[in-house]
C-alpha cells in the first residue's frame, strides 16, 4: 500500500548564534494545535546533518529522544498532522536525502509525487518512508549534483512539484533555502538570526518583525544573508511586517486548557470585539446593500456563525444572504459574479476551503471580502474589505471565543446595514455572560452524566437552530459523544423516532418567539423517556437539568446561549480523558483539501 501522507502540519526553520534545537523545540510547541501525530529535528552541526524524530507529542518526543539537546545553531522542525500514511517513524519528518546531505521539513500535498519517485528510483535513489514530502529531499540532491547551486536546485525542483506546499531544507553547506505554493510560509527577523515557521506564533518569542512569503516565493539564507525571490528567480523585495504584541503573551494562566481560558475570556473579548474601529466602512456597507446577491461562507464553527448572520441580515436589515459551506463553494459557482458578494467568515484565514472558495469567486468577478482573526493570514490579504475579530489567538483546536467575536460582528453589521433597527448592548451580553460563567461548576456536574451517553440531541427554533449546530460540533470535536443539532419544527418529522428511554435531548429555549413551541417538542420527546436539559432564562418542569442563562434584550440570547454549550462540551471532554485543546483527529487549521 503506498500511501500519501497529505499533512498538514507545521514547519519551522532557524539560522542564527544561539541553539537551534531550543528554538525549534519551543516553536513546534505553540504550533502543535497545527497538528500532533509525530515531530522531528535535524540541525546541522560540524558540517554534519542529524536527524532525530518519532511519533508522539512534542512534550514526549523531547522527553525520549532530547531534541532541545540536539547541537547546531541551523536546524529545521515539523509537527506532523496524518491523513494518508501511517503514523509512523519512518513518516514522520524531517526527511533526509539519500546522501544525508540534505535534510527538508513538508506541509502541503505533492500531488504529483509518485512519478517523480519513479523516475527517481529509476535513477537509483532509495526511499525510507510513504510521504510524498520525501521526493523533495531526494529532488534536490538530484539538481544539486547536476548544477552545483542550491539556488538552480531549487528553481529545478520547484518547476517540477504540483500540489500545495511549503518546505524548508537545509543544507551540508550551511545553507537554510524555503519555498511556499498555496501554504503558509513566514521569516522571522531577529537579532542577527532569521526564523522560518508556518506561523508567526512559532517565533514570536523572539522576534517581531516579520516578511509573509506571498504565493511562488523562496528564500535563501546564506552567511552572506538573505534572498527572496520568485519561482522564475528574479529577486522581489518584501515588506516588513511588526507582529502584535499580543501574540508573544499567548500562556494557559491559571487554567489547566486553552480552551477553558478561551471560553472564559469571553466576557472581554466580546466587548473588544465589539468597541473595535471598522475603518472605510462606508464603502464595504454601500458594496453589501447594493450587491445583488450575498454569500455568507465558512466551514465547522465558522460556517454555523455564517448560518446566524443570514438570520441577522434578513431579520433586521431586510438583506437577503445565503449561507454556504466553504468546502460547497467549488460546486455552486453559478451564482457569483460580478453583482455578488462572497463574505468569507474565518477565525485562522488559512482554512483550504475557504481560500478556494474565495478563488473560485473571485475567478468569477465576484468580490470577496472577510470576516477573519487573524490579521497575519491568506484569507486577510486577499480580502478587499476584512473585519478584524480582534479576539487575540484561539489556542484550542475548538473555536470558541472566535465564535462570539464572529457573532458580535455580525450583529453589528446587521445593525449598520439596518440603520439601527437592531441596537446590540454588548455590555449587557459582556455581563450575561460572566454569570452563565459563574455557574460552570454546576454545568461540569451535569455534564458528568454523559459518562456513558453515546448519543446526544440539541434542538433550536429560528436562529437557536445553528445554536444547537455550533453545541453538537463542540460536543463531538472535543468529547468524542455523536452529537446533532436538529431544527426543533423537525422533530415530529422524523428525529422523534430516536427518542427513548435515557436519550440526551438539549434544548436551546429561552423565552422568544419560539418559546411555546420549543416546549411542546419537549413534551413529545419527555413522553418517550427522553432526557431533557434546558437552557434558558426561565425555569420549567419538564426540564431534567435546567442551565440558566440571564434575560437579556431576546436579540441576543444566541450569543449568551453558546457558553454552556461551550462548557459542557469542555467539561464532557474531561469526563472522558480526553485532552481538550488537542482533540484526536484534527487541527486547527485545515491547509489541506
Ligand atoms: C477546523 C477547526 O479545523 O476548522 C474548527 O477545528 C474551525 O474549530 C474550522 O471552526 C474552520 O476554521 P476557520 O479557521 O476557517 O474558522
Amino acid at each position: 500500500m503506498v500511501a500519501v501522507t497529505v499533512s498538514m502540519c507545521s514547519i519551522i526553520g532557524y539560522y542564527g548564534p544561539g541553539s537551534a534545537a531550543k528554538v525549534i523545540v519551543d516553536g513546534l510547541k505553540k504550533m502543535e494545535y497545527r497538528g500532533y501525530d509525530s515531530v522531528g529535528v535535524s540541525t546541522l552541526c560540524d558540517d554534519r546533518i542529524e536527524t532525530r524524530k518519532s511519533i508522539g507529542k512534542v512534550a514526549e518526543v523531547n522527553e525520549s529522544l532530547r531534541l532541545s539537546s540536539m547541537r547546531g545553531r541551523i536546524g529545521i522542525g515539523h509537527t506532523r498532522w496524518a491523513t494518508h500514511g501511517g503514523v509512523s517513524s519512518s513518516n514522520a519528518h524531517p526527511h533526509c536525502s539519500n546522501s544525508n546531505k540534505i535534510s527538508i521539513v513538508h506541509n502541503g500535498i505533492i500531488e504529483n509525487y509518485q512519478s517523480i519517485r519513479q523516475q527517481l528510483r529509476g535513477e537509483g535513489f532509495i526511499f525510507k518512508s510513504q510521504t510524498d514530502s520525501e521526493v523533495i529531499a531526494n529532488l534536490l540532491q538530484k539538481n544539486l549534483e547536476l548544477t552545483g547551486s542550491i539556488r538552480e536546485s531549487m528553481l529545478r525542483t520547484l518547476s517540477k512539484l504540483k500540489g500545495s506546499y511549503a518546505f524548508i531544507a537545509i543544507f551540508e553547506n550551511g545553507t537554510v533555502a524555503a519555498a511556499r505554493y498555496r501554504e503558509p510560509l513566514i521569516i522571522g527577523l531577529g537579532q542577527s538570526a532569521y526564523y522560518l515557521s508556518s506561523d508567526v506564533l512559532g517565533f514570536a518569542d523572539h522576534a517581531d518583525d516579520a516578511i509573509f512569503l506571498g504565493d511562488k516565493e523562496m528564500v535563501i539564507i546564506r552567511p552572506t544573508g538573505m534572498e527572496i525571490m520568485n519561482f522564475d528567480g528574479a529577486p522581489i523585495p518584501r515588506a516588513v511586517t511588526k507582529i502584535a504584541h499580543e501574540l508573544l503573551t499567548v500562556q494557559k494562566g491559571e487554567f489547566s486548557h486553552y480552551t477553558l481560558k478561551e471560553i472564559f475570556e469571553q466576557p472581554s473579548t466580546i466587548m473588544r470585539t465589539s468597541g473595535t474601529e471598522w475603518y472605510d466602512s462606508e464603502t464595504m456597507l454601500d458594496r453589501l446593500r447594493e450587491c445583488k446577491s450575498l454569500y455568507l461562507v465558512g466551514s465547522g464553527t465558522s460556517y454555523n456563525a455564517a448560518v446566524i448572520g443570514t438570520y441577522l441580515l434578513s431579520k433586521y436589515a431586510k438583506k437577503r444572504a445565503e449561507p454556504m459551506i466553504a468546502s460547497d463553494v467549488q460546486f455552486l459557482p453559478h451564482f457569483l459574479d460580478q453583482e455578488a458578494v462572497l463574505l468569507a467568515i474565518s477565525q485562522s484565514g488559512e482554512s483550504a476551503d475557504i481560500l478556494n472558495a474565495a478563488n473560485i469567486a473571485k475567478e468569477n468577478g465576484a468580490e470577496v471580502m472577510s470576516i477573519v482573526n487573524s490579521l497575519t493570514s491568506s484569507l486577510f490579504r486577499e480580502s478587499s474589505f476584512s473585519i478584524g475579530l480582534n479576539c487575540g489567538p484561539e489556542i484550542g483546536v475548538a473555536a470558541t471565543k472566535s465564535f462570539t467575536s464572529q457573532l458580535a460582528i455580525l450583529y453589528k453589521l446587521a445593525s449598520k446595514l439596518s440603520d439601527g433597527k437592531i441596537n446590540p448592548n454588548f455590555k449587557e451580553v459582556s455581563i450575561a455572560m460572566s454569570k452563565v460563567l459563574s455557574n460552570s461548576s454546576k454545568i461540569s456536574r451535569i455534564a458528568e452524566e454523559f459518562e456513558n451517553v453515546s448519543d446526544i440531541y440539541l434542538l433550536g427554533r429560528g436562529i437557536h437552530f445553528p445554536i444547537a449546530l455550533e453545541g453538537a460540533l463542540k460536543i463531538k470535536e472535543i468529547s468524542y459523544i455523536h452529537a446533532e443539532g436538529l431544527p426543533g419544527g423537525e422533530l415530529k418529522h422524523g428525529p422523534l423516532a430516536l427518542m427513548n428511554e435515557g436519550v440526551y435531548v438539549i434544548l436551546i429555549n429561552p423565552e422568544d418567539s419560539t418559546y411555546r413551541d420549543t416546549l411542546t417538542g419537549a413534551h413529545e420527546i419527555k413522553a418517550r423517556g427522553g432526557k431533557i436539559i434546558g437552557i434558558s432564562n426561565t425555569c420549567n418542569e419538564v426540564y431534567d437539568r435546567w442551565i440558566e442563562v440571564p434575560t437579556i434584550d431576546e436579540a441576543m440570547f444566541p450569543i449568551i446561549e453558546s457558553i454552556p454549550l461551550q462548557l459542557l462540551a469542555y467539561y464532557a471532554s474531561i469526563q472522558k480523558k480526553a485532552d481538550p485543546d488537542y482533540p484526536r483527529n484534527l487541527a486547527k487549521c485545515v491547509t489541506v483539501r
